[in-house]
């Protein structure tokens, strides 16, 4: 049921207020007598100890749920204490790479039926791994073959594009970076900064939501390009590969996501005036090399669109003309969950406006169960 909507990928963008709200429900706790502030995931709280004890974590997905994963990875090394390292599932396979008894391995899927996910699994399996899934759907071949994990409660998601799994993917790598964390004296008012960030992030993305207009009028600018750069950094490198995958997936429209610390190294000599690039410059510990990196396409006339945090427009657009994206602030590390949905409404207009079908893009499948 679409209820006022046209289509299913422009209700679950518009729903991600409501998904993870429920996705954090019982999971945070703040408050109570000694206004502790903690977090609580059922389905791993008997397992903490022998993930935090793993000599590793590997995180494996496909598409999308990799790069939810790959968001949450700077949270997770800052947090956990444990090395991070991030496996496309179908080049772990691909090399038979190692995965060792030591090693906690995480799969992320949305659908839970992921052939690829699924045969990375069986493969971690074998090799004495413990084996957390994070999924959005209870009974799933891959929630039921992992010995532990934590299902996202996003809600069934029906648009081929992933949109609301992406966020709600995202703050459960949050809470599982918190959790396996742990309370220590150091650590602390960071945890809390984090757990208010959670707890107000609903609130963000209604207030993001209010760009649709904008990123409507952005489409029509947008409509008859080739090619768009979408380039990130940090925490946010994976909201240029998240918005790019968006925009190639569903408005069949050619575009990459640049890391910007590689810009000098290849992707500088494609930048001209005519090549649309959005570039992600909210403010965390990037900011100032991401300001750089604009007036260096400044200097070239790149085709900018900024995104920045409100109030930044006017210094992120000293050097030259651009368009602007102003997004509220969050705690850094939750930033991606905020940044991606001007992204995801870029890409869903962009697709109404040229005439091709949103929620079930030519060649694709929701669950890609063939390998
Ligand atoms: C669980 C209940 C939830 C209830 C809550 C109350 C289910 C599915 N969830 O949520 O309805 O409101 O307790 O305390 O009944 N798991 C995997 N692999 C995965 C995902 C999950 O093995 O990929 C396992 C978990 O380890 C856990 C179980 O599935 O044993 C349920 O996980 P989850 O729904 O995340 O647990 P709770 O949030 O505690
Ligand atoms: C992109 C998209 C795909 C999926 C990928 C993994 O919008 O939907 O890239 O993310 O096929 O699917 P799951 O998460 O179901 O394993």
């Amino acid at each position: 049921n679409k209820g006022k909507y046209e289509h299913y990928m422009q209700k679950e963008i518009h729903e991600q207020p409501e998904s993870l709200t429920t996705t954090m429900r019982g999971r945070l706790i703040r408050g109570g007598s000694c206004k502790a502030k903690t977090v609580l995931l059922g389905g791993l709280k008997d397992h903490l100890k022998t993930i935090r004890r793993s000599r590793r974590i590997v995180f494996i997905g496909c598409g999308t749920s990799y790069n939810a994963a790959l968001a949450a990875r700077p949270i997770l090394e800052e947090l956990s204490g444990v090395p991070v390292t991030m496996e496309i599932a179908s080049d772990l396979l691909d090399r038979q790479g190692p995965i060792y008894r030591e090693d906690t391995a995480v799969f992320v899927s949305q659908s839970g039926e992921t052939a690829d996910t699924l045969h990375a699994l069986e493969y971690a399996l074998e090799n004495g791994a413990l084996c957390v899934g994070i999924t959005n759907t209870v009974g799933s071949v891959i929630a039921r073959k992992t010995h532990c994990g934590v299902h996202i409660n996003a809600g069934c998601e029906i648009g081929v594009a992933s949109t609301k799994a992406y966020t709600s993917q995202i703050v459960v790598m949050a809470i599982l970076a918190l959790a396996i964390g742990g309370d220590t004296i150091s650590n602390q008012e960071r945890r809390e900064a984090i757990i208010d960030g959670l707890f107000d992030l609903p609130n963000k993305i209604r207030d993001v939501l209010k760009l649709d207009q904008e990123m409507k009028d952005l489409a029509k600018l947008l409509i008859a390009e080739q090619s768009l750069l979408v380039f990130g950094r940090g925490y946010n490198y994976a909201t240029a590969l998240e918005g790019a995958l968006k925009v190639k997936e569903v408005a069949l429209m050619h575009s990459e996501g640049i890391l910007a610390g590689e810009m000098k190294h290849g992707p500088l000599a494609l930048v001209d005036e005519n090549l649309p690039i959005v570039v992600i410059a909210t403010r965390d510990a990037c900011f100032s090399k991401q300001q750089s990196v604009i007036q260096q396409l400044h200097a070239r006339k790149g085709r900018l669109i900024v995104m920045c945090s409100k109030g930044d427009a006017a210094s992120v657009c000293s050097g030259g003309a651009c368009r602007v994206i102003e997004v509220s602030y969050v705690e850094d590390c939750l930033q991606p969950v905020v940044n991606v949905v001007p992204l995801q409404l870029l890409a869903y207009h962009l697709t109404v406006l040229r005439g091709y079908n949103v929620d079930q893009p030519r060649n694709l499948a929701k669950s890609v169960t063939t390998q």
